[in-house]
């Protein structure tokens, strides 16, 4: 099964096991915008919670807010994103499609990377046993004219992003004879900035109305609230505020699910630092963020940092943690370092004094910022890509399953009556009052108990207990293992700490090391 076959079932997986649906979907949808169902907002809950209690209950010196999602206008002028949160788009003007050039110009210099791969595969077939790679990468000619010429255009898209020339982009695209994917054509218009943000009035529409934005991302919340949370909480450089909230952007390249949306959740914490260290600290941070991802036991080989060519206006570094999804290594966690650009425009806007008083130095100063982001969705998206898994069992038959890290698990245990009679549904439901309330726990009665592991497979559920004759007789259940799928005979006082022990956040937690 090629990748792209299994980003598709696994699409039709989070639809079909309640997972994620597109949004509006009566009304045939709306592009980028997608609903978590029953099993996925719980999915969700538990990566947030992750998340929250490693940055907030596990630093002494990070603390959270939730700020509202529509701020003051003049935010968003400060923060630059009135004036630069842009994409450059071009259009095809035979298919009427809309593009990014950015990402058609991204696109092709993967092809290129394909091409040299293709190439490598083939020699490989030809030589067999004797094939050295890294030698055919350097002496092959034809891996050479595609590398020279992948990087002659990576150089100069750099150079056109960095000095925002957008005729340098189209010259890039017609230089490189990019096609419509629609139309085929390169029949392309000029290359123009389209701002993400979306807006709306406050007020009434006819007098005073305002126009205010759907914030674009989580992180000024947390800036305009500095002082008030240096404050009132009394901290001390350096600390950090963290934050888990709705953005939205107008995204024009809307795909890959829920990769890219136009609303979506971040998970953002902001760690404020004295001016000159925040390097050291953007470093520490890079290890951190990584250690968090690769506890969840998915593969070290999966993550990789990529170090930014082309900085934002407000950072002086930044890499993002890209995972290796179906189509691809991809980003889904940024680490910038922000220096004290939001505080300092903030401060110039408002006309109000952002600084802190250092005790240590006597001084006062605008503090530096390095910044952690992460979008839950692209989370989720991480999460269960790297859990689906299609395996053939004895006999001929096959199951899906969800290998999730226990703790993100949305059912942490079904509990399986044998049979709907001779009092094996009432023990059943005894042993779910026994466990809801410190676990999300369903009751099965429905099918034969093979159908209904291969339910609960389908969604992750790492135990699936059943009671049987022998329950009423000995006090003992099965307990079923979702990976393994052994079973061991258990006495039902013993249940509420084998769930414990597989699935608390203790366990992903003290791998951290924090
Ligand atoms: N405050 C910095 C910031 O917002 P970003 O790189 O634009 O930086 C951070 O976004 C993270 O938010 C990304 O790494 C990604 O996980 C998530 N994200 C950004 N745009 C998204 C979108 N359209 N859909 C889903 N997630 C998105």
């Amino acid at each position: 099964m090629t990748q792209e076959e299994v980003f598709k079932k696994l699409v039709a997986h989070c639809k079909e096991y309640g997972f994620v649906f597109p949004s509006s979907e009566i009304y045939d949808g709306l592009a980028a915008v997608y609903d978590y169902g029953q099993n996925g907002v719980e999915l969700k809950n538990n990566i947030k919670r992750y998340w929250w209690d490693s940055m907030v209950k596990l630093h002494e010196n990070i603390v959270g807010i939730d700020a509202a999602i529509f701020m003051h206008p003049r935010t968003w002028e400060a923060s630059g994103h009135v004036g630069a949160f842009n994409d450059p788009l071009i259009d095809n003007r035979d298919s009427k499609k809309r593009y990014r050039a950015d990402v058609l110009i991204e696109d092709w210099i993967a092809k290129q990377d394909e091409k040299i791969d293709k190439e490598i595969e083939k020699a490989r077939k030809r030589f067999g046993e004797a094939f050295d790679e890294a030698k055919y990468r350097e002496t092959s000619p034809r891996v050479a004219e595609i590398a020279a010429r992948r990087s002659e255009v990576r150089a100069r898209f750099a150079e056109a992003m960095n000095a925002n020339d957008l005729e340098g982009l189209r010259r890039i695209i017609l230089d490189c004879e990019i096609a419509c994917p629609i139309s085929g054509t390169r029949n392309w218009t000029e290359v123009r900035q389209f701002n993400l943000m979306f807006s709306t009035q406050i007020g009434s529409v006819a007098e005073g109305a305002n126009t205010i934005y759907l914030r674009p991302e989580t992180a000024q919340g947390i800036f305009v609230n500095f002082l008030n949370v240096q404050k009132t909480g009394r901290m001390k450089l350096p600390f950090g505020i963290a934050q888990i909230g709705k953005a939205f952007r107008n995204e024009i390249v809307a795909r890959q699910f829920i990769f890219r949306m136009r609303e979506f959740e971040q998970m953002e914490m902001q760690f404020f630092v004295r001016p000159g260290e925040e390097m050291q600290w953007w470093s520490r941070w890079k290890e951190t963020r990584m250690a968090w991802h690769r506890a969840l036991g998915f593969g070290d080989e999966k993550y990789r940092f990529h170090d930014h060519e082309k900085l934002a206006h407000y950072a002086n570094a930044a890499t993002d943690i890209e995972f290796d999804f179906p189509f691809g290594f991809k980003e889904v966690e940024g680490i910038h370092s922000r220096t004290d650009f939001d505080l300092g425009s903030h401060q110039k806007f408002s006309g109000k004094k952002i600084q802190y008083f250092d005790p240590e130095t006597g001084e006062s100063y605008v503090p530096y910022v390095v910044e952690t982001s992460i979008g839950v969705d692209r989370m989720f998206l991480q999460v269960m890509s790297a859990a689906y898994a299609e395996e053939p069992l004895d006999g001929g038959d096959s199951r899906v399953v969800l290998r999730l890290p226990a703790a993100l698990a949305p059912v942490k245990a079904a509990v399986l009556p044998l049979v709907k009679k001779d009092g094996m549904p009432e023990v059943a439901q005894r042993i779910v009052d026994m466990l809801k309330y410190d676990y999300n726990v369903v009751y099965d009665e429905k099918d034969s108990v093979g159908k209904r592991y291969r339910r609960q497979d389908a969604i992750g559920t790492p135990f699936c207990i059943t009671v049987d004759g022998q329950t009423l007789a000995d006090g003992t259940v099965t307990v079923r293992h979702r990976d393994s799928m052994e079973q061991e005979r258990v006495l039902v006082e013993a249940l509420p700490s084998l769930v414990e022990e597989e699935c608390s956040f203790r366990r992903l937690f003290k791998k951290l090391n924090l």
